[in-house]
Formats: structure tokens, sequence, C-alpha cells
């Protein structure tokens, strides 16, 4: 029996009434007539189906939505905010109602936003990246995010935009914590470099104390044993002079030591006041080789001087604290050469018109590689045999090194070998100012 067609027609409104509430399971009984509303019942039934299968999707797209750990906000052409997925209702601390319907704009705090200019970029480029701002949270907190926008629609006219809001404090505290511990690992580094500079310094001081001690003990105990001796010695006139004379060559050793030791202390304490005038480097070097004629005519050593073209007459300097440097160096090329000869050369460096080197070399008994590098170090001498058998205390070149870089230069052993002599590099700024140190060899 086939329902009277005013009852069928209640039938379809009843199931699209059904179909507009979101229940689509139901469906239209079709009759074995298979007539015209018949027809129209099949339609309808296909349609909830298919409207059934929609349902789904749009359920587990609200789901993945939401799950997004993003905040997902869905904004009107005008800026109003139409939808938002449950982050940005978590984040902002703010229920749906009180972000729905809102103005975009209410909720972000940075001064230069404007949602109509995001709307430009949009239509000129489709899509806005990494645009960083903060929203305004329920709490009143000004959060940090991360947005990516792109218009929700594909007409050319946007009727929606969605922007995809990511919560940028974790990251903030990543990078806040990455930067704290660098800045920790490198205060760290200081504080190593420092305390090992200061045990190196501990170091250097109580060896140069030693040194110190060491060196003053040897003269004086000379001079105590001496006088001593004295004291009980008869009348053998030859004999008082021999121990008067040892009294007074430690004495003079003990002068020499003390001097070279105010020197350093003083140089190191800044104290040194430089008496800067026009020198004649060429004359104070005549000036030593003359003083040291004499000492090295007792060993058979020839003594020359070579002023090369282009060395300037005069440089500006301190005259005492040069000629304190050049004795020291060449006393020394004389005292450490048997025979031979010592040979200081003045020119102008081939690669540096304003840097002037003095040069002085010998045929010496040379310095062995292995002990090069010392060579400047306080009380440093190669051996103690040879300390013993040329004297002095190791304190000249260490004392004439600091002199040179006083004078804005530089003192190095340029060159060495065993049993074949040595020279050292005197080098000297030829105006005001200080040379760059070359790398030295010592
Ligand atoms: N021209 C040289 N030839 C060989 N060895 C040298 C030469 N100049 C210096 N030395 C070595 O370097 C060491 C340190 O020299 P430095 O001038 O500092 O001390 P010194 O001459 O022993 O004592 P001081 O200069 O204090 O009287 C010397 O003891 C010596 O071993
Ligand atoms: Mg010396």
């Amino acid at each position: 029996m086939i329902p009277a067609e005013s009852q069928r027609f209640e039938l379809f409104m009843a199931q699209l009434s059904r179909m507009a509430a979101g229940e689509t399971h139901e469906r239209i009984p079709i009759s074995p007539e298979r007539d015209a509303l018949d027809a129209i019942a099949f339609g309808i039934n296909m349609l909830a189906a298919e409207l059934s299968f929609t349902n789904v999707s749009r359920d587990s797209m609200t789901n993945i939505i939401n799950a997004i750990s993003d905040m997902l906000i869905v904004v009107g052409g005008d800026g109003t905010i139409l939808n938002v997925n449950s982050s940005a209702a978590k984040i902002l601390g703010r229920a749906d109602r009180d972000l729905v319907g809102r103005a975009l704009g209410t909720i972000v705090t940075d001064l230069g936003f404007s949602f109509a200019r995001l709307r430009e970029e949009l239509l000129q480029r489709r899509s806005a990246s990494d645009v960083e701002c903060h929203f305004l949270s329920a709490a009143g907190d000004a959060i940090p995010m991360m947005v990516n926008a792109a218009f929700a629609s594909s007409g050319t006219e946007p009727e929606s935009i969605v922007l995809v809001a990511r919560d940028m404090r974790q990251t903030h505290r990543l990078l806040r914590r990455a930067a704290e511990a660098e800045i920790e690992r490198r205060r760290a580094a200081e504080l190593a470099i420092a305390r090992d500079a200061a045990e190196d310094a501990s170091r250097a001081k109580s060896a140069f104390l030693a040194g110190v001690t060491h060196e003053i003990r040897t003269p004086m105990t000379v001079i105590l044993g001496s006088a001593q001796i004295l004291k009980r010695l008869g009348g053998d006139a030859k004999l008082r002079e021999e121990f008067l004379k040892r009294i007074e060559t430690s004495g003079q050793t003990l002068l020499l030591l003390i001097e070279d030791l105010l020197d350093i202390s003083r140089i190191e304490a800044g104290k040194v006041k430089l008496e800067t005038s026009d020198v004649s480097a060429l004359e104070l070097m005549r000036a030593v080789v003359a003083d040291l004629r004499a000492h090295a005519a007792t060993k058979s050593i020839a003594l020359e001087l070579v002023c090369e073209d282009g060395f300037p007459t005069t440089v500006a300097s301190d005259p005492l604290r040069l000629k304190q440097i050049l004795t020291n160096v060449v006393g020394n090329a004389i005292k450490f050469t048997p025979s031979g000869t010592v040979t200081a050369r003045l020119f102008v460096a081939p690669d540096n018109p304003r840097e002037l080197c003095i040069e002085v070399a010998d045929t010496g008994i040379g310095i062995p590689t292995s002990k090069q590098s010392e060579l400047f170090t306080p009380f440093y001498q190669v051996d103690n045999t040879i300390a013993r058998r040329y004297g002095g205390t190791g304190l000249g070149l260490a004392l004439s090194r600091k002199l040179a870089r006083l004078l804005g230069g530089e003192l190095r052993l340029a060159a060495s070998r065993e049993n074949e002599g040595s020279s050292f590099c005197l080098t000297l700024p030829l105006g005001g100012g200080a040379l760059e140190r070359p790398p030295a060899l010592t």
C-alpha cells in the first residue's frame, strides 16, 4: 500500500528538516512503483548519505584543528575574528566567545600592527610569513607569537583569512638559556685564562725572586768570607791585596745586579720616564765600540762597524736607554766569542723604510736551538759552566728587551748556530709611535 501523495511529501519534509539538524542516518522508503516521487526520495536519500559522509570529515577536521598546538584564527575581511581553535583559547586564556566577533587588532599589542596592512600584503603576495607580534592574554600578558597568514578562500576578493600563530615563549626560553649557557661558558673560559695568567705571573715572580736571592748570595758570600779572612790575616800585603780585590769585584757585581734589578722593576712598574731627543744611533754605536774595544782586544776580537747607505743620521729616541741596550748586546757578543769578529751593522729594514735595524753579529759559541726560547727570561744563562766562566747574572737580555719595547722597538735573536756564532737584531721606529713587532725567534 503506497501512502498518499500528501503523506509522502510530509515524509520528504521531515527528512529534510532532520538533515538540516544534522541527522542523516534515516532514509525515505522507496515504493516498488518507482514513480516520480520515488525519484525525489531517492535523490534526498543520496543527499543524506553524502551529507553523513561530509559530517564525518568535518568532525575529524575539527578534531585535527583543535589538536594543533599553534593558534588558528580565522578572520573576516574586515578584521573580525570568525573562528578560533582550542589552542587559541588555551594560549590566550580567553573563552571562544571572548574571541569570536572581536576585532583582531584589539588582541594584538604591537603598536605597529595593522590588520589593513596585513591584508594588503596578502592581496599582493597571497601569504605572509614569520610576522613577529604579541597577542594580549586575558591576564594582560603580551605573548610573543610568530604568525603566518593566508587567504582561506580561493577567490580574488578575500572572504576570510586564516592566521597560524606560534607561541614563541618556549623558543625564547630555550634561546635565552642557550645564550646564558654561552655567556657562562665564556666567563668560565676567561676566568680560566685569568687564573692561568695569575698562576704564570706568580710562578714567574717566584722564579725571579729565587734568581735574585741566588745572585745576591754568591757575591755576598765572597765579600763576607774575604772580610773574615782579612781580619785574621797577618801582614802579608800581597794576600791582603788579593782578598781586597775579591771584595771589590764582588761588590761591583752586586752593584751591577742591583742596578739591573732596579731597572727591571722600574720598567715593570711603568716608572721609567724616557728622555727622548734626536739621537745619532751611529755615534752611540761608535761610543759603545770605543768603550769595549780594549776589552775585545784582550781576546783578539776584531770589532767592526758598518753603517749602510740610507741609514738616517738621527732618530727620535732616548740616548741613555739606547746605549744601555747596545752595550749589553755588544758586550754579550764579545763575552761569548772566544776569537774572531764582532760586527755591528746599521741599516734600514728592506721591507719597511720606517724601521731601523741595528744588528750585532759574532763568530762566537752560538746558542743551541733548544735553549733559544729562554734567552730573554731573567736569570737565564745557557749553562752554569759558561756563567761561571763568563760571569754575569743573566739579566742583560731580559732588561734590554724591556728597554727596546719601551723605545717602541724590539730586540730579538736573528740567527744562531752552535760554534759558528749568533746575531741579535734591535729594531727601532724611525718616527714616533711603536713598531709592529715581528714574530720574534725567541
Ligand atoms: N752573543 C751571544 N752568544 C752566545 N750566547 C749568548 C749571546 N748573548 C747571550 N747569550 C746567552 O744568553 C744568556 C743570557 O744573556 P744575558 O745577557 O741576559 O745574561 P749574561 O750576559 O749571562 O749576564 P748579564 O748580561 O746579566 O751580565 C747568556 O748567559 C748566554 O748564555
Ligand atoms: Mg749579558
